[in-house]
């Protein structure tokens, strides 16, 4: 059964739903609106209108290892966080490997999917794209959207009363470049996530003064974790996430806030959260403390007012004469292309069956790759997505009943407010590896660990303490690769192989946090051993 399949967006999202298809011999064509791959990671000193917009010096905040794809590793000699420019190179050998360029017909812009007047038996879509001032229209098996959820800002003027007053300049960060021009200024920053914390910080180098104005607060965490390793890699280890899960909720939250304050406190620094055990997702920021340190950048209340130059806060002080507002308030969901009837965005969220499918569609051949916002990398996620949606679009995975699609949209609704709270920023929030492993027992592709663990328990070890990277859902099931224990074995030379820049001689120790971990082992094994 030959199955087109229509991919819209050349982005992350947009590329391995390509690759993915063709893997289960489906016939994709992938329609980008602009010239090139890459979406948000390809930088432009110009914002685009429809695409996303990111400043000059973007850094991944998930590390390389568990950032790439699960049968395709990072080039050794590639930094562990990269520069953007760097992560677009990745994807560029990424797509000349897998030959995926020639499914792309780029500059052409999807304008509508609508549903074939015969969908209930066909399952087919009409796609109604616009090339070089030209409209047609095409029929699919099935849709893949691909286009990316960081494209419309969101400033909510509403909440700046007298902002139509103020003299300075205003913009949403999606407008913020680079800091040539700035100098001197005294800036105030909107938000606290990790773009708004990345350009308060830049800025701050320039700048006469920059403040960063927070009602919630938030955790910031350093990419650097233990022996000097990138934190996810430490954070989102299967072992780690186990604890976090059968632990009671009130003690993992509490060992989470500890651990917070850990590098410095955060209350000291007028940064702690509002509600201090929501584990809302952490800014990433090695700098931020140290400018606060240096008064470089001072931590603001909400903002009440604003006067023509000046801003006053929700605590009663003021600060005079402010240049410039930066609104790093973040982006609301929208799919132009879409009928609300298919994808409705309410409060800025959508009702999709574990973030992909549409529950009351009556052929299952329509999903949304990567709109999701997972407490580790992107790419992975949108990886197992699209090997599930692909085999679901072949008819060898099915969906559930139209009820417990939605059962499962509420339950999981509730579970994310329980953990990640009612914010407008967390609607996309998931728990990293449960999600990824969710998605694998779809396809058959979740490792088990107990029949592994007899057969290979040096392996078994590595993925259960080790980091829960992509490999490990290469290694059963369909899309087995067998580079993937080779991958997982050889890790941390990968890691490590950037940094050896400088050769030293080599010595032998046992690292602490080794250590630590048998200790942890053992506390475990002992509470289990009480309980019973
Ligand atoms: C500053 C910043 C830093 C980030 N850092 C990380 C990180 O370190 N790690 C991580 O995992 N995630 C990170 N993210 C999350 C980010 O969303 C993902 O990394 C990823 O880039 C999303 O890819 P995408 O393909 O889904 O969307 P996009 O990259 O936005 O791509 C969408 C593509 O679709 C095209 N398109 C849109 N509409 C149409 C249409 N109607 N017709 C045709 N084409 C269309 C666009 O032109 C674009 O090329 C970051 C996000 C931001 C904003
Ligand atoms: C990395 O930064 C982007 C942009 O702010 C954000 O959407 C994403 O959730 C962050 N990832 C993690 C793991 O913090």
């Amino acid at each position: 059964m030959a199955k087109k399949v229509a991919v819209i967006g050349a982005g992350v999202s947009g590329l391995i739903s390509l690759k993915c298809c063709l893997d289960e011999g489906l016939e994709p064509t992938c329609f980008e609106r602009t010239e090139d791959i890459g979406g948000l990671w390809r930088f432009k000193e110009t914002v685009e209108d429809g695409r996303a917009s990111i400043y000059q010096s973007v850094i991944t905040n998930t590390s390389k290892e568990m950032s790439c794809f699960s049968d395709f590793p990072m080039p050794e000699d590639f930094p562990n966080f990269l520069h953007n420019s760097k992560l677009l190179e990745y994807f560029r050998i990424f797509a000349k490997t897998f030959d995926l360029l020639k499914y792309i017909q780029f500059q052409t812009t999807v304008l509508s999917v609508k549903k074939c007047p015969d969908f209930a038996s066909s399952g087919q879509w009409e796609v109604y794209i616009q090339s070089n001032g030209k409209e047609q229209q095409v029929v699919f098996d099935a849709i893949m959207v691909c286009s990316g959820h960081h494209i419309q800002p969101h400033i909510p003027l509403k909440s700046f009363p007298g902002i139509e007053k103020f003299k300075g300049q205003y913009f949403h960060s999606r407008q913020y470049k680079d800091p040539a021009g700035f100098e001197g200024k005294r800036i105030l920053v909107i938000g606290i996530g990790n773009s708004a914390s990345d350009i308060a910080c830049e800025l701050s180098k320039k700048a006469a003064q920059v403040f960063i104005s927070t009602r919630q607060g938030t955790w910031v965490m350093s990419r650097i974790s233990e022996d000097g390793y990138p934190w996810d890699m430490v954070f989102h280890t299967r072992f780690n996430s186990m604890l976090r899960n059968v632990l009671p909720r009130t003690i993992v939250k509490w060992m989470m806030a500890q651990q917070m304050n850990r590098w410095f406190n955060h209350e000291n620094y007028g940064l702690e959260p509002q509600n201090k055990y929501l584990m809302k997702e952490p800014v990433l920021n090695d700098d931020l403390p140290s400018r606060l340190l240096y008064g470089a950048i001072k931590v603001k209340t909400r903002v009440k007012e604003l006067t023509e130059t000046a801003v006053i806060f929700e605590d009663g002080t003021m600060e005079e004469n402010i240049d410039v507002i930066v609104f790093a308030t973040g982006y609301t969901l929208s799919f132009p292309f879409l009928d609300d009837s298919l994808v409705k965005v309410e409060n800025n969220m959508v009702s999709l069956y574990k973030f992909m499918f549409p529950p009351h569609l009556k052929k299952s051949t329509f999903a949304c790759i990567g709109l999701i916002q997972p407490l580790g990398s992107i790419f992975p996620t949108a990886e197992l997505q699209a090997r599930w949606v692909t085999r679901v679009f072949k008819g060898l995975c099915s969906l559930p009943s139209e009820k417990t699609m939605m059962m499962d949209i509420i339950k999981r609704n509730e579970k994310r407010i329980d953990l990640f709270g009612e914010s407008q920023s967390q609607l996309l929030q998931t728990n990293y590896i449960d999600y990824l492993d969710e998605l694998a027992l779809e396809i058959g592709a979740k490792p088990d660990f107990i029949s592994l663990f007899l057969k290979d328990p040096k392996l078994a070890a590595k993925l259960y303490f080790g980091p829960c990277n992509s490999y490990q859902y290469r290694l059963v099931g369909p899309g087995q690769w067998e580079g993937a224990r080779n991958a997982i074995l050889t890790q941390k030379q990968r890691i490590l192989k950037p940094l050896k820049t400088r050769s030293l001689k080599s010595s032998s120790t046992i690292p602490a946090s080794f250590l630590i971990k048998i200790l942890g082992l053992l506390a475990v094994v002992l509470a289990l051993f009480f309980q019973l």
